[in-house]
């Protein structure tokens, strides 16, 4: 049975706001907000979040420092607890002002296998998101069910060619978002589909998003890539317009730049795999030249915390 949702929808958000520019202004307090000022939402803001793996159990915790071969001891395992970092990232996205206007969950919502429940328990820790009047997207990861997605939370269904599929068309970048499936293959269709989509909107820059990472992991856990990232890198290759592939799957923070592409692994909202790496979300802001990334940790502590990248929009002038 689909879970009842109270839905936010386009329409209703639009009669409530007045749009300027790349941002809109929104009463909260029509779409059921405890902040009493108006808030502004920035279409050139975007929250980057992969990887929140929520279980059934809000009070579950889970080792993701623990697999075989893992360096850490037995007895040193961290254990973190799920449903309270995406509580915590929900509550800090909210906070911005002005608001991103929109937030994208780079696969693995769910903890197991996109059970009925996991995305029932997904579906009210994102709510105060949704109720703030930004906007979720998401892609399927490796441990997400696409069908369950679809039937249960229909808000998030963006289907082409029977996988979930999109373009989101914002002011200064147009993200894609592909469809790495349970075992990391896009398939010629999908690059195909892909090829198209980018060759259709070759006047304004490209943010690719999907849960795999397109080759082996170069950090702390041995982890495959996709079984065609080679041909997906060589797509994006020839097309100088498409600026980042975001991947998430490896639950690490890490940058790497082949020419004008920018590889850009985004942390875990979760669990990490490394001791001590950090886990949580990445503040992403939208200009003529470049998209900033700001790194927001769970544990505001953390040594990497305000970690900051900058992938280049547009070519250097020569
Ligand atoms: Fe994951």
């Amino acid at each position: 049975m689909p879970i009842i949702l109270p839905p936010i929808t386009r329409r209703k958000f639009l009669r409530h706001s007045i749009a300027i520019g790349g941002t809109s202004i929104i009463a909260p307090s029509q779409l059921a907000s405890t902040v009493s000022e108006a808030v502004h939402l920035d279409q050139n803001r975007v929250a980057l979040l992969s990887d929140t793996h929520i279980s059934v159990d809000p009070d579950s915790v889970y080792p993701g420092t623990k697999w075989p071969g893992s360096p850490v001891k037995d007895s040193e395992h961290e254990w973190v607890n799920m449903a309270n970092c995406l509580t915590q990232t929900a509550k800090s996205v909210i906070a911005l002002n002005p608001r991103p206007a929109n937030l994208i969950i780079n696969g693995d919502c769910t903890h197991s296998n996109g059970k009925e429940a996991e995305c029932k328990e997904f579906l009210r820790l994102i709510e105060p998101i949704r109720a703030a009047g930004i906007t979720i997207h998401v892609t399927v990861g490796n441990h997400d069910n696409r069908k369950n997605l679809w039937k249960l939370l229909p808000f998030l269904k963006k289907e082409h060619m029977g996988i979930q599929a999109g373009v989101i068309e914002l002011p200064r970048a147009n993200l894609v978002l592909l469809d790495s499936g349970r075992k990391g293959v896009l398939g010629n269709e999908q690059l195909n589909w892909l090829a198209q989509q980018l060759d259709e909107r070759v006047k304004k820059p490209a943010l690719i998003f999907s849960h795999f990472n397109p080759y082996s992991n170069r950090g702390v856990r041995p982890i495959n890539g996709m079984s065609d990232g080679a041909s997906l890198l060589k797509l994006l290759a020839k097309r100088k317009h498409a600026r980042a592939y975001f991947y998430g799957h490896t639950h690490e923070w890490q940058h790497d730049r082949r020419d004008h592409l920018h590889l850009v692994n985004q942390p875990a909202v979760s669990y990490y795999f490394g001791k001590g790496h950090a886990h949580g979300w990445v503040d992403m802001n939208l200009t003529e030249m470049s998209a900033y990334l700001e790194l927001n940790c769970i544990n505001p502590k953390h040594k990497q915390h305000g970690d900051r990248r900058q992938v280049f929009l547009q070519n250097k002038k020569k």
